[in-house]
């Protein structure tokens, strides 16, 4: 008989699972989120459990707006805000209206491997642009924008994790990214910045997001609340032009269910109104850069020389280089063996590579578990 689950991960006893990129239970806020759940009943619950607006209910809209405008400066027009169901559906929303099957979607090499799946679900072609230690090379993204076009290919999106990326913890880099919404004007190409990580640093903010580079120009802003606040609330914001959000507001899911996941969003609202949201975001700065430190303290201690890894100034992950004989997919089964886990770096590329590479993650574990797990990964890499 098949065993329903409730949740999607599941901690196997005995191994430090790196692999998972969630935030520990332990930072959730479960208490703060019940005392907004019971403001947003006991104020009006008619509005909060009734169908909600299409582009989400107008008082989470001028909160967001309201927060951005104080945190970065720059504060959206309401036409320009729509509430998602987080990052995942609004990359299949915005696939659903700007794209149409055997389009190209450009991404960096490595991206976030689940966005390619809905990249694919949808028909497009999913095509690699090269990248370093500074995130994606516009030049490169440019010519082959270029290519493409000249071998009749419609380009439909340039996807990109710009701050504190996954797999690899990078940043693009501020040039990089006024050269790329440049390109995005000059071209007509949608860039989507995905910014699930952004206000999660641990030493110095970000660079401006890119969207803020060039509000009118074609680029789409996806925010979160899965990691700043807990991932089962289902539920982010976009930042577009209005045309796109007027679009994806008036689609056929909308039309039929109204705005998504409606009361969460009051919820998440009250939340703020409460003066919850920045003190939390704080606190996880804290939590997951202490994490951060002691993983970064492990790897230099416990992994084998010909290991490389990125500084992680932010985001979930490490993204480690293993030396030339060492294959992070081939080595799993024995890491797993000796209690701990990780995703292969093969997983994040579009188009093949990343044998050598590995995505270890430092937000589901507690401090010794992190030590412990990095210890055990030393270990298997040395035999190996
Ligand atoms: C880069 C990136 N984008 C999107 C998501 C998923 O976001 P959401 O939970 O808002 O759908 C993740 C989750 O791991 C992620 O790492």
């Amino acid at each position: 008989m098949q065993t329903l689950r409730d949740i999607r991960c599941i901690q196997r006893p005995g191994i430090a699972e790196f692999g998972w990129g969630h935030p520990d239970p332990a930072l959730l806020p479960a208490e703060a989120l019940a005392q907004a759940a019971a403001l947003a009943l006991s104020r009006d619950w008619r509005s909060a459990l009734v169908y909600g607006a299409d582009q989400g209910p107008g008082c989470l809209i001028e909160l967001v707006r309201r927060r951005l405008g104080r945190l970065e400066g720059n504060m959206p027009a309401a036409d320009q805000v729509m509430i998602t169901g987080g990052i995942s559906q609004a990359l299949d929303m915005v696939c659903a209206q700007i794209s149409r099957p055997g389009d190209v979607a450009l991404v960096e090499a490595p991206t976030y491997h689940l966005a390619l799946r809905i990249f694919r679900e949808r028909g497009l072609r999913v095509v690699a642009v090269p990248g370093d230690s500074q995130g994606v090379h516009v030049d490169a993204a440019e010519a082959m924008l270029h290519m493409l076009q000249s071998s009749g290919e419609r380009v439909a999106l340039l996807y990109t994790v710009a701050t504190f990326g996954n797999p690899t913890g990078s940043t693009l880099a501020a040039d990089r990214r006024y050269a790329l919404a440049a390109l995005a004007r000059r071209e007509g190409l949608m860039v989507i910045e995905d910014d699930a990580y952004g206000e999660l640093w641990y030493d110095t903010p970000p660079p401006p997001p890119i969207f803020n580079l060039t509000p009118a120009g074609p680029i789409i802003r996806l925010g979160s609340y899965s990691k700043v606040l807990a991932p089962g609330l289902r539920l982010g914001w976009m930042l577009a032009a209005p045309e796109i959000v007027r679009r994806c507001a008036t689609s056929g899911v909308f039309d039929s269910g109204g705005g998504i996941n409606h009361f969460t969003a009051h919820v998440v609202a009250a939340f703020i109104e409460l003066g919850l949201l920045d003190p939390h975001v704080e606190r996880l700065r804290t939590s997951l850069g202490e994490r951060r430190d002691t993983m970064m303290t492990a790897l230099a201690r416990h992994l084998p020389s010909g290991c490389t890894w990125n500084p992680a100034l932010g985001g979930y992950f490490v993204w480690v280089r293993l030396p030339a004989n060492i294959d992070g997919a081939a080595t799993l089964p024995a890491a797993e063996a000796a209690g701990v886990s990780y995703l292969p770096g093969e997983r994040f590329f579009a188009e093949g590579g990343g044998h050598h590479y590995l995505r270890l993650s430092f937000s589901l574990l507690p401090l010794e578990q992190i030590t412990e797990g990095v210890a055990r990964l030393g270990a298997v890499l040395r035999r190996a």
